[in-house]
């Protein structure tokens, strides 16, 4: 037996690899119309693995503290051979990462993937969605930019206007009465410990689930599936996957290096208040709906405190969504979750376009669409 067989024998041994090993070479993926949609969590998780190694290289550098953190990333992108790329790597993958998330966690919504016995599967998937949702946010302050002082500023002050508790969460989320050094040394906190370590806890469990279950096959396509044979995972749908992340890669790798990501100027937090404030994109719609929220209060509570709880009560109905639909195959809460996606994802891309005064928004959601639909087309005919 050469080296390398005797070594891979060794090592199945002495870490009992042999029954996952046997699991996964008889792991078979249903081929039916949708099939393009299981793809979605893989390039999900090819922007992740993009962030850990690119934002451990970043740390290398990196300096937490509001007199130096401006500086350490100008020195990144100017002196550090390749640090333009690598910030720039990171910046677009925390993009693209967020914006994968989202169109896995739609198709796995509208597919309803989440009906018995992927309850926990979904759960850990929304959980992750909102942790990847907290790294956007903790991140975005890192630079210690006008643009990241006065977007969080703003953005920790919305948290005020919940009753009881909003200024113990404000106090809470900037580590002090204003957004400052203790702010940024806590959003450090979260964005390179507390968040990956719960990131590596949900997605273990998530990844595992999604062995232990095996694909699930839309109630849409059940017919379709069982009269066509399903694929090996190995080597067939794995090499599938890969050829995504090579694509994948290109695009990433294309975008950073031909649009590097600015920097801007250092945050000053005597300067007249940024007048172009802008939360990232994904909390855009949320933003927009606050400003159109008038001020005021009624028994003392804040008008903003009313989009706020819709808000939670959303993100607390996305979490329970394998609870509220039970139904099975063609049922009618199975319909009324469709139409509740339908026009959550409307009023988003909506909101979004208003807050950006711009179209830009309604044709990437577009585009999207359209792509996904020719994919979906193509790898059909090539399969069948
Ligand atoms: C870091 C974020 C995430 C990663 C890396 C990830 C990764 C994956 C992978 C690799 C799969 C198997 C392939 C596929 O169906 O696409 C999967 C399946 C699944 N994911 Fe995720 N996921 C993430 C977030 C989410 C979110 C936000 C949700 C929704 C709330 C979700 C819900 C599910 C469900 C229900 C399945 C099973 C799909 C089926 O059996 O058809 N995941 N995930």
């Amino acid at each position: 037996m050469g080296t390398v067989a005797s070594t891979r024998d060794w090592l199945v041994h002495r870490l009992h690899l042999g029954p996952m090993l046997e699991k996964i070479s008889h792991k078979e993926v249903p081929v039916h119309r949708y099939g393009v949609f299981y793809y979605l969590g893989g390039m999900t998780l090819f922007f992740f693995l993009v962030q850990v190694g690119t934002g451990i290289l970043l740390m290398l550098y990196y300096r937490p503290s509001a007199s130096e953190a401006y500086e350490s990333v100008e020195f990144i992108v100017t002196a550090v051979p390749f640090g333009w790329l690598i910030r720039s790597l990171h910046s677009w993958s925390a993009n693209l990462l967020v914006y994968f998330a989202f169109l896995h966690l739609a198709s796995v919504y509208f597919l309803k993937a989440y009906r018995k016995p992927r309850e926990v599967t979904w759960v850990s998937g929304v959980l992750l969605f909102f942790v990847i949702l907290g790294f956007g946010f903790s991140g975005y302050l890192l630079p210690w930019n006008q643009l990241a002082f006065f977007a969080t500023k703003v953005g920790t002050d919305i948290a005020g206007a919940v009753p009881v508790v909003g200024e113990w969460m404000v106090r809470f989320l900037r580590g002090g009465e204003r957004v400052g050094g203790g702010t940024l040394s806590r959003f450090y906190g979260w964005h390179v410990a507390i968040l990956p370590a719960l990131t590596t806890v949900m997605l273990g469990l998530h990844l595992l689930l999604v062995q232990v279950h095996g694909m699930s096959v839309p109630p849409a396509a059940r017919e379709e599936a069982k009269a066509r044979r399903p694929m090996p995972f190995i080597p067939h749908f794995a090499l599938r996957d890969l050829f995504g992340w090579a694509l994948a890669l290109g695009v990433l790798a294309a975008l950073a290096a031909l649009f590097p990501w600015e920097l801007g100027e250092k945050a000053d937090a005597f300067a007249p208040a940024y007048k172009d404030i802008k939360p990232e994109w994904y909390f855009m719609f949320m933003f927009q709906t606050l400003k159109l929220v008038p001020g005021g209060e009624i028994f003392g509570i804040e008008y903003e405190a009313f989009p706020i709880l819709i808000f939670s009560l959303g993100g607390l109905a996305m979490l329970l969504v394998p609870f509220l639909d039970r139904g099975e195959a063609g049922s009618k809460s199975g319909a009324i979750a469709t139409w509740i996606g339908v026009a959550a994802v409307i009023y988003m891309v909506v909101l979004t376009a208003w807050g950006y005064h711009s179209w830009v928004p309604v044709w990437i959601v577009l585009g999207t669409v359209v792509l996904l639909a020719l994919l979906a087309l193509a790898t059909r005919r090539a399969e069948r």
